[in-house]
Formats: structure tokens, sequence, C-alpha cells
């Protein structure tokens, strides 16, 4: 079996899809997902819990895609949501809800509501004055509620500082001498259920050592307050586990060793604690699944560099501009064997509008395409419309066919939005 991203005569294609053909007469830059290696990742994420009282989530915010959402839920998956409108498309999606968990640090009273109204698997409470609200909602409704507190262990996690959660100068989660105080105050509430424990330590995390720490929090946690009467039935763990951005579309993308071995390592530190086990994967489930398409439209040198500018921008895919991100590019077709060092740069008018920078490429020449790879997580789920930058279209391939599964935003379609008289 071939890689779901690969090179057929010089080509790269994705299954058996050319997407050097399909992009000589689709408007670029566009998004490309893989079905098949969206089905690996999810069976690669159910496999690790095998044998165990395991419930995979998968967190909208990486991509939020609704085709893409109704495979990951097929595959058995629930829904880690972050918002009412992602516990909307869960909904609507046929997401059950006993499948579906609620996290953030600023839910308002509207999303507890909703929350609560439609019984979903548990709500993580973030601080005690999200605690009393999620009480007094719970009382206005009459409905018993089941809820886990999301604990910072103060746990680095050994990846890039904006993405990282778990420590204590993080906005996230509650320590663990005032969670236990309010796991005290839940358990005599008439209308709270704390059942679960939850923590997220960070995202893009590719050592084991941050998740084994968190393991042995998790298990001291648990019973010091299974001991103190607070009846602790599952662990939610979060998400986090990190992908291979370095992978050059020749070598396996399945051979992840972060979701094979990671993730297998994480959910076995708990086998004899006898509680149920919650993740919430995005990056790890959808990251590798799609590749952003561009054109190259000018090459241009000054004293100091070379650079080419294509047509996606950090409007389209930000993550290079706000984390120095480094993403695998390669173009679609591989006519050069002579390699030059270049900046790839977006049309957008700042300074961190790139996707690369001194980074060794085959030599490319206007009109030629290049893909973006390992850009299905968080790559068009934080895309925007800064520069009046038309929002780009989405596909699926499915072996050799391809589907649009979103068909972007126009510069009519924004106008129109101002509902100007
Ligand atoms: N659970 C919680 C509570 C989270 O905050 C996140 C991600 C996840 C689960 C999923 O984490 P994952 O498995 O995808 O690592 N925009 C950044 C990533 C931000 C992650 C935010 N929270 C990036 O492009 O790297």
């Amino acid at each position: 079996m071939p890689n779901n991203f690969h090179f057929k005569e010089n080509k790269l294609h994705c299954e058996q899809f050319d997407i050097d053909a399909f992009s000589q007469q689709t408007e670029t830059p566009f998004y490309i997902y893989s079905k098949n290696e969206l089905i690996e990742n999810c069976q690669r994420v159910i496999d690790a819990g095998k044998d165990k009282d395991f419930l995979a989530c998968y967190a909208f915010k990486a991509n939020y895609n609704p085709y893409l959402l109704r495979i990951i839920r097929d595959m058995g998956f629930g829904a880690d949501v972050v918002s009412g409108g992602e516990l909307q498309f869960a909904l609507k999606l046929g997401f059950d809800p006993h499948k579906i968990v609620f996290s953030g640090v600023g839910k308002t009273a509207a999303e507890i509501e909703l929350a609560i109204g439609t019984g979903i698997h548990s709500l993580n409470v973030e601080s005690a004055e999200e605690l009393k609200l999620v009480s007094a909602i719970a009382e206005k409704l009459q409905k018993p509620t089941r809820i886990a507190l999301r604990v910072n262990p103060d746990i680095e996690a050994e990846t890039h500082e904006f993405i990282s959660t778990g420590k204590h100068i993080n906005k996230f989660g509650i320590t663990q001498e005032e969670a236990f105080r309010l796991y005290q105050l839940a358990k005599d509430d008439k209308f709270l259920d704390p059942h679960g424990i939850h923590v997220h330590i960070g995202s893009q995390i590719t050592k084991k050592e941050p998740f084994l720490k968190t393991v042995d929090f998790l298990l001291h946690f648990s019973h010091q307050l299974k001991q103190s009467g607070v009846p602790i039935s599952y662990l939610d763990l979060g998400g986090g586990i990190g992908i291979n951005y370095d992978d050059d579309f020749q070598s396996n993308q399945s051979d992840n060793e972060f979701v094979n071995e990671t993730l297998p390592a994480y959910l076995n530190g708990f086998k004899d604690s006898g509680l149920k086990l919650v993740a919430e994967l995005g990056r790890s489930v959808i990251g590798t699944t799609g590749l952003l398409i561009t054109e190259v439209l000018y090459r241009k040198e000054t004293p100091a560099k070379k650079f080419v500018v294509v047509d996606a921008a950090m409007n389209n895919l930000i993550r290079p501009s706000l984390y120095s991100a480094h993403h695998e590019i390669v173009p679609l077709a591989m006519n050069s064997s002579i390699t030059e060092k270049v900046d790839v740069v977006g049309p957008i008018c700042e300074s961190t509008d790139f996707f690369a920078k001194d980074r060794l490429l085959p030599t490319t020449e206007q009109g030629d395409y290049l893909a973006i790879g390992a850009s299905g997580a968080y790559g068009q789920a934080l895309a925007s419309n800064y520069n009046l930058r038309p929002s780009v279209k989405e596909f699926l391939v499915d072996k050799d066919k391809v589907e649009c599964i979103y068909e972007g935003r126009t510069i009519d379609n924004i106008f129109d939005e101002f509902g100007m008289k």
C-alpha cells in the first residue's frame, strides 16, 4: 500500500488522485484532504484504547468541516467542544450527546444552559466562579449535571510556549489544592455530579515524559479524591499528541511514532485504575490528512534573499507566522533536481506572512504548484479574510475521486454580509 500522499511519476498524488493535474484546472489556493488518511488516523486512536473503557473524542477546534466530522463520527468518536457553536455542530451532525465533553475557560451562561439541557457526557469546569454558575443553571433547569474540574497540574509540556497550557502561569484549569476544595463543594451540591477529572497540558507534544508525569499526577489525585468521598469514575486526559511536521511525503505518515507509541503509553499508565478514560484529540486525528495547495506567482531576489511569492498567505494557514511552525513544502510536479535556498512568502502586507524561511527547495518557476504539508489541523480552522482575501475551497479525495466539501466565501458573500442599505 503506498502512503496516502506519495509521488507517482514525479507527480504528487493523494491516494490515487493526481493533485498536480487537478491544480491546473482548479482555482488556487485550496485545501485537499485524504479520506483514507483520516480513517487510518482514527483507527490508530481506537486501537490504542482497545481492551480499555475508552472514549475517543475529536477536538472540533482543529478542523470543523462537517464532511470530515461525519467521517470521524462514523468511526465511533465523540466530540470535544469549546463553544456553543461547536456544540451545535456536534448535535446537528448527530454526535451522541453522551459522547460530548465541553471545555473552555470562558463559557457563557447560554453555552452552559445548552450543554446542561443537552445532557452531555461532561462539562469541564475551569474556575470557582464557573462552578457556581453551573450549579445555579443546573438548579434552574432542575437537571442533575455531570462535571469534571479541569486541573492545572503545573507540568511542563515541552512544546511552543503559546500552546503550552498546563503550567500555573497559564490561564487554564484550577490548581490541585483549589480543585480539591471545589470537589468537596460539588459533592454536596444537589445538582452536581463531580464524576471526573480533566487535564490538558498542551498541544504538539512530541515527548512521552510530560504525559507520564500527568499519569502520576492523575492517579495520585483521583485516589486522594476518592478517599474523600468524591465519586470519581473517569479521567479526561485532554489531547496534545504531536505529529511529524518534517515528513517529506516519501516516508510513511502511518509510522507516526507519537500516535503509535505515546498514546498507548499514556493510556496504559492507567490500566489498573478501574477508571474510564477519555481523550480529546485534534491534531493527531486530522493534521496529516490535509495539504494546502498554492501556485507560485513570482520569484524575486534581493541582495539578501531569494523569494518565492505564492498565492496562499497567512490568512489561509497562520501556523508559521504565529508559532514559527515548520510545514514541509514540495512542488506538486517534481521536475527539477536542482535545489536552492528560498523564503516562501504570501501576498499579505506583513513580514510575518511566510511559509518557510531559508528553506532548501527544488527550484520552482512562475505557474508551478506547491503543497504545504500536514495542514489539516489548525489550518482552515484558523483562516480569516484578512486583506479581504476570500475563503478558499476544500476538497476531499476518496481513492481516485474528489469532492468539493467547502465552497469558500467569495468577496461578494463577504460584502453582502454587511447588509449595506
Ligand atoms: N483539549 C483541549 C482542552 C484543548 O485546548 C486542545 C487544543 C485539545 C484538546 C486538542 O489538542 P490537540 O490534540 O490538537 O493537540 N493552534 C495551535 C494549537 C492550539 C491547541 C488548542 N487546544 C496550533 O496550530 O498548533
